[in-house]
């Protein structure tokens, strides 16, 4: 199947990460290589280019669309959260600046026996990295019931989370994605279901986020990526959903004012100096021509800051 992906907020990306002739640059989640594409344009002849991705498929598709590109791009089967290891085994010490597009590509949506959609009826999987042993089905069969409603509340902010853990729980093995569909529906009161988006569409955020940890790899790799910026180096994420954003939101403010003393402390006490000035105060949002073609970028908001 062709590699399908519509890069998201591509200008807004280009204007603040600022790619330059020469420059070394990381996108962390390749994706399509859509990105990618637009960033190699701008740092060649002599800059260079790393695309990170945990799926292998991603991997495979960008090296042969990128292949006229192969003297400045290469392709690192990986995860983003591992940056610096990354950067260290291809001798690079430092970047220009790095993206992260969060979330699934168009194209692992698009294959259905990846299980990322309600829509199909296929084996319980969502991994993004198919090297990876623990699938959707080690989720759904085996949390126990307050672990499951722990993370469907967390991660897919889904009222009915305790009553759709134990309706699992009663109907284990649940072995597809379709069963686990009416399993859903046959938990949630018919009168809630009328209204609002699929029934399973919480659920199935909430177990994607779970087997791809995709919250904890972002909360490790901001702090990582930012100490492998040049001064001056930029990092922009683009993130889908508010537990995301929030997380990219605390850590920037976070990295840019790390001062711990007592507010009324005359003179910082504690030497944490600032690491990156937010270049975004706001996150920026996709325009509204965008969200007219490409559904997929209606809830993307995109975050920036440069190393100080
Ligand atoms: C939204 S897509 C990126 C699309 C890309 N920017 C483009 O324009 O084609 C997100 C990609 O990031 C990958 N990904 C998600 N989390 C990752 C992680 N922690 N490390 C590496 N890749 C990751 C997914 O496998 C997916 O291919």
């Amino acid at each position: 199947m062709e590699f399908h992906h519509i890069p998201v907020m591509l200008e807004e990306v280009l204007q603040y990460l600022d790619p330059k002739p020469g420059g070394i640059y990381a996108d962390g989640t390749l994706g399509g290589g859509g990105h990618s594409l637009e960033i190699l344009k701008r740092i060649v002849p002599d800059g260079r280019l790393i695309g990170i991705d945990r799926d292998p498929e991603a991997i495979k598709a960008a090296r042969e669309r990128l292949k006229a590109w192969s003297g400045s791009f290469t392709a690192v089967h990986g995860n983003y959260a591992d940056i610096v290891e990354i950067l260290k085994d291809l001798g690079i010490e430092h970047l220009d600046g790095m993206i992260m597009d969060l979330g699934v590509s168009s194209h692992q949506l698009d294959e259905k026996e990846r299980g990322f959609t309600y829509n199909e009826d296929v084996r319980l999987d969502m991994r993004m990295d198919t090297t990876q042993d623990f699938s959707a089905y080690d989720v759904i069969n085996g949390y126990p019931a307050e672990e499951l409603a722990r993370i469907f509340w967390q991660y897919g902010e889904e009222r009915w989370s305790k009553r759709i853990a134990e309706f699992i729980v009663r109907n284990r093995p649940i072995e597809t994605t379709g069963r686990l569909v009416e399993v859903i529906k046959a938990a949630v009161p018919a009168s809630a279901r009328r209204s609002g988006p699929h029934p399973a569409r919480r659920v199935f955020q909430a177990v994607r986020i779970e087997v791809n940890r995709e919250l904890e790899h972002l909360k490790e790799a901001i702090d990582r990526a930012v100490s492998v910026l040049k001064p001056g180096g930029r990092l922009c994420i683009i993130t889908f959903h508010s537990l995301e954003d929030r997380i990219v939101k605390t850590q920037f403010q976070r990295l840019s004012n790390p001062c711990i003393c007592p507010p009324k402390s005359p003179v910082c006490l504690c030497g944490k100096t600032p690491q990156v000035e937010i270049l975004t105060r706001k996150p920026v949002l996709p325009t509204e021509d965008e969200t007219g073609s490409n559904p997929r970028s209606r809830s993307a908001k995109l975050r920036a800051c440069r190393k100080l």
